[in-house]
């Protein structure tokens, strides 16, 4: 696995374009990050009248770019000109990679991969976004396993440097050798992560912004939590992450690793109680933990 990691080979045919679906907080990400780095991105969208407001977020993460003099505004929609968008898997037969960012829900995201591999091109790479569900049980009734894999970015994509590559046992070396030249060519660090439920990061992080909800039941605030974890050195306290990531998100995560996990990473009841009260954080009208004003917080690069 290390040597994987370290070793990986780069290939004759590199990764050019890519399909995205899902087009909430990290399908916008991937579809900003893409199409800065690639040259031709397409969108599979539910209703294509969500197109214009998703390039309308697309364009807030260039913003900060065109602000620091990083890029020019033709620049910018040069790169917002190589999106392209469907409702129907037009022309997916002409891509040679396709991340699906959409409900961490194992049904939706099984039902998806049989749709793709109906119209999709036989050696195209099939990647998940999912952050908890193992890629080996996801994969299951997919026909080409070797091209299937787990790709887990972080939120905010435009920020995060680390993605977790997850290969399930059928997943080929040249899948992945192809994958970690993509994300390496997008400024990205992928590493080699093992194939379980919630990989390494969630399996560490969900604990910890579990534990900071049952000490907030226990009486303690909000505020006074995050800044005694900022203090003590983390870039933003739990609640702030937890809105960030979404309510719902956190929610089906924890859900998923407690069936997995058992007692070792109970759902924190505030967090189901919120989620069903539909405060689902900085995504929400309602806001999270925290109010949110609307005002947009991509930030630097
Ligand atoms: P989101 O709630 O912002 O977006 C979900 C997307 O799924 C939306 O585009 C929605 O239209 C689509 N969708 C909903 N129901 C669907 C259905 N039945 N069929 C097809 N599409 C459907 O969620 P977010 O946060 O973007 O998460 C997407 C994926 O990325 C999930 O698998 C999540 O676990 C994973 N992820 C989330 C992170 C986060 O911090 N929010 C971080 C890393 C991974």
């Amino acid at each position: 696995f290390e040597k994987l990691n370290k070793n990986f080979e780069k290939t004759s045919n590199p990764i050019s374009n890519t399909v995205v679906l899902g087009n909430g907080v990290m399908g916008k990400g991937i579809i900003w990050l893409f199409s800065k780095y690639l040259k031709d991105v397409r969108i599979k969208l539910r209703d294509v009248s969500q197109a214009h407001d998703i390039i309308k977020d697309v364009s807030k993460i260039y913003s900060y770019l065109i602000k620091t003099k990083k890029m020019t505004k033709n620049e910018v929609d040069f790169k917002l000109n190589k999106i392209s968008y469907t409702q129907n898997f037009d022309g997916f037969k002409h891509f040679d990679f396709i991340i699906e960012a959409i409900i961490e829900d194992e049904k939706t995201k099984k039902e998806t991969y049989e749709q793709i591999e109906k119209v999709c091109n036989e050696n195209a790479i099939i990647a998940t976004n999912t952050s908890s569900i193992s890629i080996e049980k996801l994969g299951t009734e997919l026909k080409n396993k070797e091209n299937f894999l787990g790709v887990h970015f972080f939120n905010p994509v435009n920020l995060m440097p680390l993605v977790e590559v997850i290969p399930s046992q059928y997943t080929s070396k040249e899948t992945i050798n192809k994958v970690f030249e993509l994300l390496i060519s997008c400024g990205k660090t992928p590493i080699l992560v093992k194939d379980c439920a919630g990989f390494i990061v969630n399996r560490i992080l969900l604990p910890y912004l579990n534990e900071a909800a049952f000490i907030l039941s226990e009486g303690s605030r909000v505020d006074h939590i995050d800044y005694l974890i900022k203090e003590f050195g983390m870039p933003m306290g739990p609640f702030a992450l937890a809105d960030t990531v979404g309510i719902d998100v956190g929610y089906k995560v924890a859900t998923i690793l407690h069936e997995e996990y058992g007692y070792r990473m109970p759902v924190a009841p505030i967090i189901e109680k919120m989620y069903d009260a539909k405060y689902l954080g900085k995504k929400g009208e309602t806001g999270g933990f925290y109010q949110y004003d609307g005002k947009d917080d991509y930030v630097n690069e």
